[in-house]
């Protein structure tokens, strides 16, 4: 594992974040001053129960959604200054999500799935082909390059949404409960194989995730309830017994 110290730069830092949904008495507050910081390079696994406000936080640093109030730098660029028009160029260019269900466009290929978000992220074709098949040959699909979706395995499949992320190599990467549509066994697979890619190339990544087999591959564990950050809970918190790790410490 890698350590961060506090002189290694933020990659994400969020302060204060709350988001409100809706207005007037159907308003409803998903989450409640939020502070998150993630250094560069570091692995953190976000714990906490169904409607805790995981989706919501992972939207806002993605940029997909804007806090109500609060501060959302990504390297260091303020986020709310950015314009709407301005947003995909951006997400596109710094993150790469992994969402719950695999989100593949059905009619292409799992090389041109791979191989269509790294020519977005500014590859040439030949360039984003032969990422695209280094990729397929480090999830262990190389031989299934020329499937479609359908034809793939929910495994395989979340396999290649990992691939897609990484693609480009965006130094950001969201995955939200990659795992959950998978048997217990295909799902600790994936995540296990997220972790190991983005180390491996430094990459920043925030993984919501219920597999305490694989909290001791992250720096830090952080919890969320009611929509704010916890310590994680002791009972699914694993190796570490409920304790937010300092930054480059590990258990
Ligand atoms: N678009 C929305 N409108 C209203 N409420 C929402 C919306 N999205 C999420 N919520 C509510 O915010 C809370 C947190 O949701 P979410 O972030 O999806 O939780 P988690 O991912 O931890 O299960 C839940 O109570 C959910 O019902
Ligand atoms: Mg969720």
């Amino acid at each position: 594992m890698t350590t961060h110290s506090s002189s290694t730069p933020l990659a994400i830092d969020v302060r204060k974040v709350t988001k409100v949904f809706g207005s007037g008495p159907l308003a409803f507050q998903a989450l409640t001053d939020v502070d998150f910081q993630v250094h560069q390079g570091e692995l953190v696994m976000l714990v906490g129960p169904s409607g805790s406000g995981k989706t919501t936080l992972l939207s806002i640093m993605g940029c997909v959604l804007r806090a109500t109030s609060g501060e959302v730098r990504l390297f260091d660029i303020d986020v709310a200054r950015l314009k709407d028009r301005q947003l995909p160029a951006f997400r596109s260019a710094a993150i790469g999500f992994v969402f719950q269900g695999h989100n593949l466009i059905a009619s292409l290929t799992a090389r041109d799935n791979i191989a269509m978000i790294s020519r977005l992220r500014g590859r040439s074709a030949r360039a984003a082909n032969a990422e695209a098949d280094t990729l397929l040959e480090k999830i262990g699909l190389a031989d299934k390059a020329r499937r479609r979706p359908a034809e793939l395995s929910g495994g395989q499949r979340q396999r290649v949404a990992i691939a897609r992320a990484l693609a480009g190599e965006p130094p950001l990467i969201f995955a939200d409960e990659p795992t959950a549509a998978l048997d217990a066994h295909a799902g600790h697979d994936v995540t296990e194989l997220l972790v190991t890619l983005g180390r491996e190339r430094g990459t920043t990544v925030v993984v919501v995730t219920h597999d305490n087999r694989i909290f001791h591959l992250a720096d830090r564990i952080v919890g969320i309830e009611d929509g704010r950050i916890v310590a994680p809970d002791p009972s699914t918190a694993g190796p570490a017994h409920g304790v937010t790790f300092p930054t480059g410490a590990h258990p």
